[in-house]
């Protein structure tokens, strides 16, 4: 048994209530890599805001579980290192079942998210129940999720979603311990979050989704009044790294993401916690492709994957002030 408090790291209790009582979200970045770690991590020392290094299914086996678990303790001490000591969680995104929450959590992470939302109503309040009882003896923290996302998340892809029901999320909460909701108002996975057709357009042909469902949450919070809620899929789809992907060879078709303005309402609210992946790829793959097309020559990863490491450090610090509010909370 590793605890996460042996690696430096806090749970999401104090960090999402002191987010609800300031008016801002703490930002949940998902990592794979090196790079992308040192991106968080200076992103978020030099802006002050405590950060939640998200590790999904697919980051545990590409990267290996263990490695990651060294990973997120080195990045305690490189952000010590840095000058500026930050809270910084290590969560579980997406678990599917009990014994991957196990798992994490008896190997240094310090938050896990049970997302039992493809089951029936009763089979996700026992699982989540079931997590939260494992992961409460050990002061982790639990997120559930109510209501489905459309898009893909690890193995699972939902053509639809279907937005949380208000009625049920005190039943929920109640029976499950659950210490905080990801709930489905709107917000989609990936870089092509809605259909076309789903859609308007503006003049010049860039892609305007349906507005966030600003009314169910309102519901949800007059239910659960200073309760955290999640959301996820809350990538906006900067149209400047999809034209720098596109501009260098790449090929995105339908890029649609969150309007940050409605992200910044959203971080204002019960939102405790909002959850970016998407951007960062975006960011990293138009910084790469500009290197490559424009230096052929260059075969030295290092040379395309440090100007990588800064878009990303640049958009995360851009959200952390501008989108989240969180700078300046650590
Ligand atoms: O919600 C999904 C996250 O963006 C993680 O994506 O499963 O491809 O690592 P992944
Ligand atoms: P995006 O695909 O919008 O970045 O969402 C990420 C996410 O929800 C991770 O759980
Ligand atoms: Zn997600």
């Amino acid at each position: 048994m590793i605890s996460y408090k042996e690696l430096g790291l806090a749970n999401t209790r104090d960090m999402f209530k002191k987010a609800g009582k300031g008016g801002y979200a703490i930002p949940a970045y998902n990592f794979n890599n090196m790079e992308q770690l040192q991106a968080i991590i200076q992103a978020c020392v030099e802006t002050k805001s405590p950060v939640i290094l998200q590790v999904s299914k697919g980051a545990r086996n590409y990267a290996n579980a263990t490695l990651l678990r060294h990973m997120a303790k080195g990045a305690v001490e490189y952000a010590k290192e840095l000058g500026y000591e930050i809270p910084i969680a290590l969560h579980l995104d997406h678990g599917s079942d009990f014994e991957v929450c196990k798992e994490c959590v008896d190997n240094g992470f310090s938050s896990v998210m049970i997302d039992g939302s493809h089951l029936s109503y009763e089979e996700n309040v026992a699982l989540t129940k079931k997590v939260v009882d494992y992961a409460h003896q050990f002061d982790v923290t639990v997120e559930g999720e109510l209501g489905v996302l459309a898009g893909i998340e690890d193995d699972v892809v939902a053509e639809k979603s279907t937005y949380t029901k208000p009625e049920e999320v005190e039943d929920f909460v109640s029976r499950t311990g659950a210490d905080s909701l990801a709930i489905s108002i709107g917000t989609s996975h990936g870089a092509a979050k809605f259909k076309p057709e789903q859609c308007t357009r503006t003049e010049d042909g860039v892609l305007v989704p349906p507005p966030l469902r600003f009314d169910i949450l309102e519901e949800i919070e007059k239910r659960l009044p200073g309760y955290p809620i999640v959301l996820h899929g809350s990538s906006s789809v900067p149209i400047e790294y999809v034209t720098m992907i596109n501009q260098y060879g790449g090929k995105m078709k339908d890029p649609v993401g969150i309007p940050e303005e409605q992200l910044r309402q959203a971080a204002t609210s019960a939102v405790c916690k909002i959850n970016i992946d998407s951007d960062g790829r975006l960011a990293m793959t138009g910084a790469i492709r500009k290197v490559l097309a424009e230096k052929p020559d260059e075969f030295d990863p290092r040379k395309y994957l440090g100007p990588a490491r800064d878009a990303l450090k640049e958009m995360y610090k851009r959200k952390n002030q501008d989108v989240l509010g969180s700078a300046d909370h650590a």
